[in-house]
């Protein structure tokens, strides 16, 4: 009996009080997922959703750029050259060559979900952040309709400075970089919300 009237009490209490407070955002502002960090879940699970013609298209787009050969780009002559040179003996194994040519690299093995693999080089998560807590449907949906903070289920929205993160004199290829220029050869806009 107990047990039901401390659930009912705590009801009427949450009812009064929303009752005089603006609406609760969708993710409330003291969610665990503020707190938590967030999971990689890897590109083929953003294909699900992100692959139709109509809708432009990401994932081919992203696939048919430099940044989903990264990981593949380490095993070639150019990367062992540049790496012999600094002492690695294998750049594809390197932490100072992952760091920017694949996605998470360096985080928490425990948050590399079963279907995150570090061949697809820098993948959506590299620019949109760790998509574990925002990829359902309903999010994204309330994400673009602006009911939900992407930012609080860990969608960044993507800028110059995610760009230089590792665009930057740090690359032993580095040529400069002008974001306009290369935001041109990667973009993948949606049609419909633009
Ligand atoms: C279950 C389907 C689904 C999956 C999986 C999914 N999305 Fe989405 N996403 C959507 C829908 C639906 C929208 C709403 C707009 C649209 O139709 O493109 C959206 C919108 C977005 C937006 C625009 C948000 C805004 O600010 O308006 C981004 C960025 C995005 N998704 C990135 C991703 C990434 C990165 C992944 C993988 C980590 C992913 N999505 C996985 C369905 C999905
Ligand atoms: C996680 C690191 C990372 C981030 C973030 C990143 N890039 Fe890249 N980018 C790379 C790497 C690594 C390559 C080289 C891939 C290869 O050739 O294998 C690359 C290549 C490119 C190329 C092709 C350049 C060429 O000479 O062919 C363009 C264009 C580009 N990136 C644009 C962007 C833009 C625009 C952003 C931000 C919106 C961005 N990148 C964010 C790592 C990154
Ligand atoms: C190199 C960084 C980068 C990568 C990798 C990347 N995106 Fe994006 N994405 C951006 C940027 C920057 C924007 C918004 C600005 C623009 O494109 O003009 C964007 C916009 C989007 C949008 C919103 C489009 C709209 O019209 O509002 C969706 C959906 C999206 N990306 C999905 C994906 C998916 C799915 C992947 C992987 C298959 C991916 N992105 C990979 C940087 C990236
Ligand atoms: C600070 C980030 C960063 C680090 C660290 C990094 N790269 Fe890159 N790499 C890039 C970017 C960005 C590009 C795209 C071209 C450019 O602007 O440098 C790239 C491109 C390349 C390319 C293709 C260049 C071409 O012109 O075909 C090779 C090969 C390469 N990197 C090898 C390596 C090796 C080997 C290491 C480790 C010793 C390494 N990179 C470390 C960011 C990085």
């Amino acid at each position: 009996m107990i047990r039901l009237i401390i659930p009912a009490v705590a009801l009427i209490a949450l009812a009064f009080t929303s009752r005089v407070t603006t609406p609760e955002p969708a993710v409330p502002q003291d969610h665990p997922v503020l707190v938590a960090d967030f999971g990689y879940i890897g590109a083929t699970r953003c294909r699900t959703c992100h692959r139709k013609e109509e809708d432009g298209n990401q994932y081919g787009q992203w696939e048919a750029t430099a940044h989903s050969k990264a990981f593949a780009t380490l095993a070639g002559d150019k990367a062992k050259e540049i790496a012999a040179a600094k002492g690695i003996a294998d750049p594809q194994a390197a932490d100072e060559c992952l760091k920017c040519h694949i996605t998470g690299h360096g985080v928490d093995a425990a948050l590399l979900g079963d279907k995150y693999d570090k061949a697809e080089g820098v993948s959506c998560e590299s620019c949109h952040g760790p998509g574990s807590e925002y990829y359902k449907k309903a999010t994204m949906e309330g994400i673009t309709a602006g009911t939900i903070d992407g930012a609080s289920v860990g969608l960044i929205e993507p800028n110059e400075q995610t760009c230089l993160g590792c665009h930057n004199e740090e690359s032993p290829t580095f040529k400069g970089f002008n974001y306009d220029e290369y935001l041109a050869k990667v973009t993948h806009p949606n049609p419909n919300l633009n």
